[in-house]
């Protein structure tokens, strides 16, 4: 697939177009940011990792019957996409209290939800994603009601195959963000979902593989995002 032109470029990820209209390649940067972009820096290999466990996890969500913007892997940090019109709202599940949300309502971090909590953020830089509820996202036009239900109801589905994935590869997920995009009449699950946009806890010692290494300079940064793609690749037949 050739690539031609840039369309877009956000902090870790460069869009291009293709000959084809429809599809687009993601290509996985090595920057890093953190807190609105405040904190900048890079993470050697992150490119890659991300890519190729944003592979694999949307495979597995195909897999599973869940409709998303992934066509295939065309390189070790870059893959085909259909090119979705992203509805600007992004779409935090938490499974565990962590990040923001413990800022925010001091609950403390660790506490286990008996089930999942969803929030809504408005996608958009220069307001700093501000929180949201659903009559801002239905008045504000971002999305319908009936579509805003079906994100949300995709949304803890996704929850419920990725939680027990992870957790039959050691790993906790405690949170992550994701984004959808419309395709024709469909909505699909698109961006990426990497230790970029998840929280991962390693069951038995609580130790953080996500990008909260980089956020609060944890260090072996770049280790943690390479350990989670061994540990994908390493089950790989899970996914089959
Ligand atoms: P938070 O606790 O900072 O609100 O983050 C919740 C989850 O969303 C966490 O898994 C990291 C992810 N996330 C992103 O993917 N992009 C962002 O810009 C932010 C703030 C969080
Ligand atoms: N991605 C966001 C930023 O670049 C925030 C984060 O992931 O912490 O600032």
């Amino acid at each position: 697939m050739k690539k031609n032109e840039k369309l877009y470029e956000g902090k870790a990820k460069i869009v291009y177009s293709t000959d084809d209209p429809e599809l687009v390649i993601q290509f996985f940067k090595d920057d890093a940011t953190a807190f609105d972009g405040i904190k900048k820096g890079q993470i050697s290999g992150k490119g890659v990792a991300n890519n190729l466990i944003s592979c694999h996890l949307f495979s597995l969500l195909e897999n599973n019957g869940i409709a998303t913007h992934f066509i295939k892997k065309l390189s070790d940090n870059e893959m085909l996409v259909r090119r979705v019109k992203i509805i600007p709202v992004e779409l935090v599940v938490r499974n565990v209290a962590a990040g923001s949300l413990c800022k925010r309502y001091g609950v403390p971090e660790g506490q286990v939800f008996s089930e999942p909590i969803v929030e809504c953020y408005y996608k958009n830089d220069a307001f700093h994603d501000p929180a949201m509820n659903d009559d801002h996202i239905i008045r504000f036009n971002l999305a319908n009601a009936d579509e805003l239900s079906t994100i949300k109801a995709t949304a803890l589905r996704i929850n419920q195959i990725l939680k027990e994935y992870f957790d039959s590869i050691g790993i906790i997920l405690v949170d992550f963000k994701l984004e959808f995009g419309r395709y024709n009449d469909q909505i699909l699950l698109a961006d990426e979902i990497s230790p970029d946009t998840c929280r991962f806890w390693e069951k038995g010692t609580n130790r953080k593989l996500d990008k909260d290494r980089f956020r609060f300079d944890l260090g072996e940064v770049k280790e943690a995002y390479t350990e989670m793609l061994c540990l994908m690749l390493k089950n790989r037949q899970r996914t089959k």
